[in-house]
């Protein structure tokens, strides 16, 4: 893996790799995938304004997220089904992301359950779906809050699965033994549902009243995954949100809607310091976090590059990946005159 230097290589190797199938369902988004593009390009659309003659002796990438200390400003987005790309699965994903000091989300679609993902010491978020039947999504939340994780994710942008025509092409399914026990155990199921079975079973008449009983029910703070606009992040925070991730969920829900890049400074005034605004979707770069920074992102989450690297080494891949984010970043800050992530503002960028 050492010829792989930054996450593109990783993306370009574990094309190789992977089945076709599997790598689709992993590269893909919904529709035309404008918004998948979309998310990488924005970055595209801006430049960072270093400042000169800043003493950056002592830059650091650390910083705080919900109270965790974290290495970086870097965190591990929830995907699901780690095991269709490397046998090490999640619980392989969550060793790198504690190695690396940050914190991991474990899917609520994972190969794995939460006891084999928990790590003493890390900290570990967990991202729930509520489902039609509360019994079950209570049962995920328990599971993974006993494990030790320390808050929820509560997804809010998938009440279907996306239309991902990729996998209409190859005909993707999940194949026989990739199951997801967190799941099965919850339904009691004797058969493992498969994840187009599973969105059934999400609750479609969600609404903001579902947040506020999900955050008096939880006894860890609740993150709210897939916010789009300032009058959705008003309300998260109004209903109990401890934050916010703006994100389209990687291109793969609602085709058409703007990068979540775009989407982040109405977010970030419209709470002011309310709740944190975190956000992902095609963070590939330091200099990409950089400019998330700057729009006043306290961190961002990656998920495709996890995937990729772990696709290409397993444990060890996820490691590389995260330890060359970490090293970009680092450098990008110095390079910046921001001798830590809490020094970056938006004079730090011109569009
Ligand atoms: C293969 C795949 C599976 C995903 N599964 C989930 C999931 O189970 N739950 C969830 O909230 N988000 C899921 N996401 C969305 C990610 O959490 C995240 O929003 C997205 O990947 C960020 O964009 P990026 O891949 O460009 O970094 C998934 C994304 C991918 C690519």
């Amino acid at each position: 893996m050492d010829d792989l230097v930054n996450v593109h290589d990783f993306e370009r190797r574990a094309a190789d790799v992977l089945e076709a199938g599997v790598h689709g369902y992993y590269a893909g988004g919904a529709g035309d995938e404008r918004t998948l593009h979309d998310n990488a390009a924005a970055f595209a659309r801006y430049r960072l304004r270093p400042r000169v003659l800043v003493d950056v002796s002592e830059t650091t990438a650390a910083t705080t997220v919900l109270g965790a200390p974290v290495s970086m400003p870097v965190l591990v987005a929830p995907t699901a089904l780690h095991r269709l790309a490397h046998d090490d699965g999640e619980p392989g994903t969550a060793r790198a992301a504690a190695a690396a000091g940050t914190i991991f989300t474990l899917s609520t679609l994972a190969t794995s359950r939460p006891s084999a993902c928990a790590i003493d010491g890390a900290h570990q978020w967990f991202q729930l779906y509520v489902l039609k039947d509360r019994a079950v999504s209570t049962a995920l939340m328990e599971e993974a809050v006993d494990c030790g994780f320390e808050a929820i994710v509560l997804t809010v942008d998938a009440p279907r699965a996306g239309r991902r025509e990729r996998d209409f092409r190859t005909g993707f399914a999940v194949p026989p033994g990739i199951d997801m026990p967190a799941v099965q155990a919850a339904t009691g199921a004797p058969v493992c549902p498969t994840p187009q079975e599973f969105f059934e079973l999400v609750d479609t008449t969600l609404t903001w009243r579902a947040l506020e009983e999900l955050v008096d029910a939880s006894p860890v703070p609740v993150v709210v995954k897939g916010v789009h606009t300032a009058e959705d992040a008003l309300l998260a925070a109004e209903h109990g949100a401890a934050a916010v991730i703006v994100s389209n969920h990687g291109g793969r829900q609602l085709d058409a809607v703007p990068a979540s890049l775009d989407m982040l400074p109405e977010v970030v005034d419209a709470v002011g310091d309310r709740v944190e605004v975190l956000m992902d979707g095609g963070v590939r770069r330091g200099t990409d976090v950089l400019v998330a920074l700057a729009l006043g992102a306290r961190a961002v989450l990656v998920g495709r590059p996890v995937l990729w690297g772990l696709a290409c080494g397993g444990e060890q891949g996820v490691a590389r990946v995260l330890q060359l984010l970490h090293d970009e970043v680092q450098l990008g800050l110095t390079l910046l005159g921001a001798p830590s992530p809490s020094h970056v503002i938006r004079a730090h960028l011109t569009p």
